[in-house]
């Protein structure tokens, strides 16, 4: 019997939503509430340098809940001082260290651990010091991975943006390579001791080639899911996800 697979369910866009008239609704906590009445095993919310969507006040109230109801609650956040202090105030159950560049639409590719290794390595020390479970989103390539068990990371979020793109596109042959890539770094990362999470850019057609590498133990979804949810609403959304996810670990 495989190992089951975990959803972590990104709820940012429920506050781009919001954000587009000002006022608190659709409220990112009241889909976290209902993701996790569906079914997430955690909730992820992304607090960028620029507010494009979660706020300051959003993670107060995420934090609260995820403690309330005894879910993790996946804090996603730049390397940067202003984003250490505020996990540092909230100490989530994990904080997942992406890069953030203020022109994105979103996180565009993994965190060069290997060349930022300096400025990320005192965020690793300080996150893992307050007892926050540190996972750093990277490429899966062989010296992201090794420079993610030199920091001290538990975990890696291994990018699957690309992937999903050559699935969208209909490029058989880059989805092909992709896919291979982000096995062969699964293992590669699980081997080193480390626990092997994906995410970005995930939908009905991408998952089950992903949910079926036997190392990754997590996902987190967002945009798919919150745009999907428009049509189907949350529960549906989330289940169905379920489902796939599931099936490809024969569950
Ligand atoms: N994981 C990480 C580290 C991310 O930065 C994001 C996007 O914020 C996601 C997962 C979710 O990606 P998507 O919204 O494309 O499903």
């Amino acid at each position: 019997m495989s190992t089951p697979l975990r959803l972590g369910v990104n709820i940012d866009h429920v506050a781009t939503i919001r954000n587009a008239r000002g006022g608190r609704h659709p409220e990112p906590l009241r889909a976290a509430e209902a993701a996790i009445s569906a079914g997430a095993d955690g909730i992820t919310a992304h607090l960028r340098e620029d507010r494009r969507h979660i706020s300051d006040e959003d993670i107060d109230d995420l934090a609260a809940l995820c403690s309330r109801v005894g879910k993790p609650l996946n804090f996603e956040m730049a390397v940067t001082d202003e984003m250490l202090l505020v996990a540092l105030k909230h100490r989530p159950h994990a904080a997942c260290l992406v890069p953030e560049r203020r022109e994105e639409r979103t996180t565009e590719g993994g965190l060069d651990v290997a060349r930022g290794h300096n400025v990320v390595a005192p965020v690793v020390r300080a996150l893992r010091d307050a007892g926050i479970r540190v996972s750093l989103f990277i490429e899966a390539s062989p010296v992201q991975i090794a420079v993610a068990e030199a920091l001290g990371a538990q975990v890696v979020e291994l990018h699957t943006g690309a992937y999903c793109d050559a699935v969208k596109s209909g490029d058989q042959a880059a989805a092909d390579r992709l896919l291979e890539q982000l096995r062969v770094g699964a293992s590669e990362a699980a081997r080193r001791g480390l626990e092997v999470h994906a995410g970005h850019g995930i939908d009905f057609d991408s998952v089950s080639a992903i949910a079926a590498i036997p190392e990754v133990i997590e996902l987190n979804i967002g945009h798919f899911l919150i745009g999907e949810a428009i049509f189907v609403g949350i529960d549906d959304v989330i289940a169905r996800m379920r489902q796939l996810m599931n099936a490809a670990r024969h569950l």
